[in-house]
Formats: structure tokens, sequence, C-alpha cells
């Protein structure tokens, strides 16, 4: 699994997702065993969050890392309402409940909120200080967001980004790769929806003999300094996504993604689900 420096540590290119985990307690040892299976392939880092299933998804991640947590990057994300002084040292103690951990490797301000930054910040750093988190980042930031923040000390901006929504291309990318700063896909093969039906993504895909998805990520992770956390339950979907790190996309399958997924010609607003 190739690698790359966040703050300090390398972390696999290709994590993985757990939005939806811990919907369904059907499920749950479904979600565990496909969080089990990904580590074991490489797939070490872990994005969850209070938001999902309020705290379910983090109970899936807290019972997939119990014997193995020293293998994992775990990152967690607090809510904007839960960002100021009192709300994120609380937050946080909730979240390590349920990851059934003491420490969180990367801890996200989910978007922007209420409480000023300097605050979240100052927290971050007191929990940091505490042991509790090995650092701190944001998702949902445009560079505007990121020009007020100005601290070399964020780890990471996690953003939405695929072959459907190239918009940080722009600006957004080109700025963390000049500061270094690694980013963050999310929703990396569209949610499984409509892109993966998209017959030039399946032309680059037959070309190859691999499935559409794992072009949707290679493309993504030909990239410096970007990382990648589809979600994935079924089995297969968790290996295809850790395979999909040795695909090599040539100038052509570039070029015709190019042509069917138009690469931003101006500022576009910063989207997000
Ligand atoms: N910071 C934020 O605001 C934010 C927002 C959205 C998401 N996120 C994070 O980013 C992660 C990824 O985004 P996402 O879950 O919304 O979307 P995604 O990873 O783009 O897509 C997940 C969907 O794709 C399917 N899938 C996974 N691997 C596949 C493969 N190889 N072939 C075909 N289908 C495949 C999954 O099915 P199965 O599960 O059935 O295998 C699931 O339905 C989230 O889980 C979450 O951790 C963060």
């Amino acid at each position: 699994m190739r690698t790359l420096e966040l703050a300090g540590v390398n972390v696999p290119v290709i994590g993985q997702g757990t939005w939806r985990m811990g919907e369904d307690h059907a499920r749950h040892a479904e979600e565990v065993a496909a969080l089990r299976l990904g580590i074991e392939l490489g797939m070490t880092l872990i994005d969850t969050a209070e938001m999902y299933a309020e705290g379910g998804a983090e109970e899936v991640v807290g019972e997939a890392i119990a014997d193995q947590r020293d293998k994992v990057f775990l990152v967690s994300k607090v809510y904007p309402h839960n960002a100021g002084r009192k709300g994120i040292p609380q937050a946080c103690e909730r979240s390590l409940r349920r990851l059934n951990t003491d420490y969180i490797d990367l801890y996200l301000l989910h978007w922007r909120g209420q409480y000023p930054l300097e605050e979240t910040v100052d927290a971050f750093e007191r929990l940091r200080e505490d042991g509790k988190i090995g650092r701190w980042g944001v998702s949902n930031f445009d560079v505007d967001d990121l020009q007020e923040l100005a601290s070399p000390a964020c780890a990471t901006n996690q953003v939405l980004y695929n072959l459907e929504e190239r918009g940080i291309e722009f600006d957004l990318l080109p700025w963390c790769q000049r500061h270094r700063q690694p980013l963050m896909a999310y929703c990396p093969i569209g949610q499984g929806g409509a892109l993966l039906a998209h017959p030039t993504l399946n032309q680059v895909a037959a070309r190859h003999g691999v499935t559409p998805a794992q072009v949707a990520l290679a493309w993504i992770l030909r990239q410096d300094g970007v990382i990648a956390i589809p979600k994935a339950v079924r089995p297969e979907h968790v290996h295809l996504n850790a395979q999909a790190m040795q695909l090599r996309l040539e100038a052509g399958d570039l070029e015709a993604l190019d042509q069917a997924f138009r690469a931003p010609q101006r500022k576009q607003r910063l989207a997000m689900v």
C-alpha cells in the first residue's frame, strides 16, 4: 500500500469510510468484518464521525479495532455545534468511549459552524497536549476558510472530490499541495451511484480489465498529497478498493476522462454532501 506523510506519520493513501455504518443492527457483524478485512489488506486509515448513526458508526469501528488499535490510524470528527471550548472535550470523551480507545489519531471539525475558529483550535490543541488526540484538522473548508484558519498545525482538509465533482482542482487542491497539507477525498466513488455507470469510465475500466470504481479511485490517487476514503461493506468491494492502488492510468485514459468529466475553468463553490 502506498503511503504519504500526514503531520509526522505515514498513512495509506486508501483508507476506509464509515458513513451509513451503525444504522442497522442486522448489518453490524458484516460492517465490523468489512473494516477488519480492509485493515488486513492495508487500508488501516479509518474515517468516522460522531454524526454517523449518532455514534453508531464509531461503535462499529471500536469493535473492529478492539484487538488491533496500534495497527490503525483513526480519524473522527466533531459536530460544529459541539466545537466550542466546553463542547469539544466532552464530545471527544464520548467518541473515545464508543471507539473503545484512549486516543484518536486525527480529530476533524466536520464543517464550519458558529464557534470562532480560534476557540475550536484552542480546544483541539488542549486535547493534543492531553494526549487524547494525535493531531487535528478540518473538513469542508474552502481556500478562504483555510486562509482564515492560517494554521500550519492543521493536518488535513477532508472534502468532496471525485470525477463528477472536480471543482477543488481550480484552487483548493493546488493550495493544499503548495502548503504540503494532504487532502482527504470523500465520496471518491460518487457514493456508488450514477458515476459508476458512466460509459467513458466503463470503457477505461474495460481497457484495463478492472472495475469503474477502481478507475475512479486510481484517478484520484494519481495526484500527490491526496488520500481517498471509500466506504465499502461488501467484502468484494473491500478487496477491489485495496487493489485499486496498483492501477496506473495512462495519458490516453486521462484524456478520455477529461473529455467526459470537465476540469473546472473558474472558481466553483465548494461542493458538499
Ligand atoms: N467530511 C464529510 O463531510 C464527509 C461527507 C461524506 C462522506 N465522508 C466520508 O467519506 C466516506 C466515503 O464517502 P461515501 O461513503 O459517502 O461514498 P463512497 O465511498 O464514494 O461510496 C460508497 C458506496 O459505494 C459502494 N462501493 C464501495 N466500493 C465499491 C466498489 N469497489 N465497487 C462498487 N461499489 C462500491 C458502497 O457499497 P457497499 O457499502 O455495499 O460495499 C457504498 O454504497 C464516508 O463513508 C465518510 O467516512 C465525509
